[in-house]
C-alpha cells in the first residue's frame, strides 16, 4: 500500500476513489452548477454569436455561482469553456469566430464547487442544420445514454466502452480513441480513463461511490484526430462532423446517478432542421 491508496484527497492517484455521501453532496451542487450553465448558453447560441462572448456569459455564471471555471488557466488553457464547431472533435476555444446558420457545436463546461467539479457538454444546433448534423447529434447522445447504462457495481469500463462503440459503428458512425472520459471528484482528471471503445468484461471492474465522466466523441466519417498548432484544438483528419455528449456521473449500489441534469429539459437542447 502506498501513500496514495490512503491519502484520497486532490491529488490523482492510480486507482480510481471511492466516495461517501459528503462527496455526492458535493458533486450535485458542482453538476447542477455546471449544468444550468449550459442551460443559459442555450438562447445566445444563434447565426452571428461570437464564441468569445459565449465564454464571458458562462465564466461570469459560474463566479456568480459561488463556483470556479476549472478550465480556466488549467495547464495554460485561457478560457472558461471549450467550444468545438463543425469537424473539431474537442477543445476548441472560444474567439472571435462568428457562429453561422447550420453549425452544430458542442460546448463543455466544467465548475468547481467547494473543491469538487461538475464536467459536462451539450450539442447545440446554430440556425438550422442538415439532417446528416441532426443525425450524428442523435447517435451521439444515444452513445452516451447507453454507455451511462451499463453503468453498476461489478460492471467494468469495458462495459461501457464496448455499448458505446457497438451502437456507434452499427450506425456506420466512428468512436474517438484518443480522447476519453475520466474519473473526477476533487480531482478534474483523475483515475480511471473511461474509454468509448471496448470489449464486455475487460479493465477495471466499477464500484459504488466511484465518479467519472461519459464524454464519447463520435464523427461521420472516420475516428482519426489531428490537433492544430494552438496545442489545443482536435479536429478529425478527413474533416468530417464530429459530436460529442459528456454527463459527470457516480455509480451507486444500484446502477448510476447522473449529477449533471439539466433542471429545464435541456439534456439535449432542441434542434431546427435535419428531420
Ligand atoms: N472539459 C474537458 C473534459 O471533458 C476538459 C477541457 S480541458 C481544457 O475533460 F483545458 F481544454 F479546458
Ligand atoms: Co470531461
Ligand atoms: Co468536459
Amino acid at each position: 500500500m502506498s501513500d496514495l491508496d490512503v491519502y484520497q484527497g486532490a491529488v490523482r492517484t492510480s486507482n480510481a476513489k471511492v466516495h461517501g455521501p459528503e462527496a455526492f453532496e458535493g458533486m450535485r451542487k458542482a453538476g447542477r452548477i455546471a449544468a444550468e450553465c449550459l442551460d443559459v448558453l442555450y438562447p445566445l447560441v444563434q447565426p452571428g454569436a461570437i464564441t468569445d462572448d459565449i465564454d464571458k456569459v458562462a465564466r461570469e455564471f459560474i463566479l456568480d455561482h459561488g463556483a470556479y471555471p476549472a478550465c480556466l488557466f488549467y495547464r495554460g488553457y485561457a478560457k472558461t469553456v471549450c467550444i468545438s464547431p463543425n469537424h473539431v472533435v474537442c477543445h476548441g476555444i472560444p474567439g472571435q469566430r462568428a457562429l453561422r446558420d447550420g453549425d452544430i457545436i458542442n460546448i463543455d463546461v466544467t465548475a468547481i464547487a467547494d473543491g469538487w467539479h461538475g464536467d459536462t457538454s451539450r450539442m447545440y444546433g446554430v440556425g438550422e442544420i442538415a439532417p446528416r448534423a441532426r443525425r450524428l447529434i442523435d447517435v451521439t447522445y444515444e452513445s452516451m445514454l447507453r454507455g451511462i447504462n451499463a453503468v453498476r457495481p461489478g460492471a467494468t469500463v469495458g462495459d461501457i466502452g464496448h455499448a458505446i462503440q457497438s451502437y456507434v459503428e452499427a450506425q456506420r458512425c466512428s468512436v474517438v480513441r484518443d480522447f476519453c472520459g475520466h474519473g473526477l471528484g476533487q480531482v478534474f482528471h483523475d483515475s480511471p480513463n473511461i474509454l468509448h471503445f471496448g470489449r464486455p468484461g475487460e479493465g477495471p471492474a466499477l464500484k459504488a461511490g466511484m465518479f467519472f465522466t461519459v464524454e464519447p466523441m463520435v464523427n461521420l466519417g472516420k475516428y482519426q484526430v489531428k490537433l492544430l498548432s494552438d496545442g489545443w484544438t482536435a479536429v478529425t483528419r478527413d474533416k468530417s462532423l464530429s459530436a460529442q455528449f459528456e454527463h459527470s456521473v457516480a455509480v451507486t449500489e444500484t446502477g448510476f446517478e447522473i449529477f449533471t441534469h439539466s433542471l429545464n429539459g435541456l439534456d439535449k437542447p432542441p434542434l431546427i432542421g435535419g428531420v
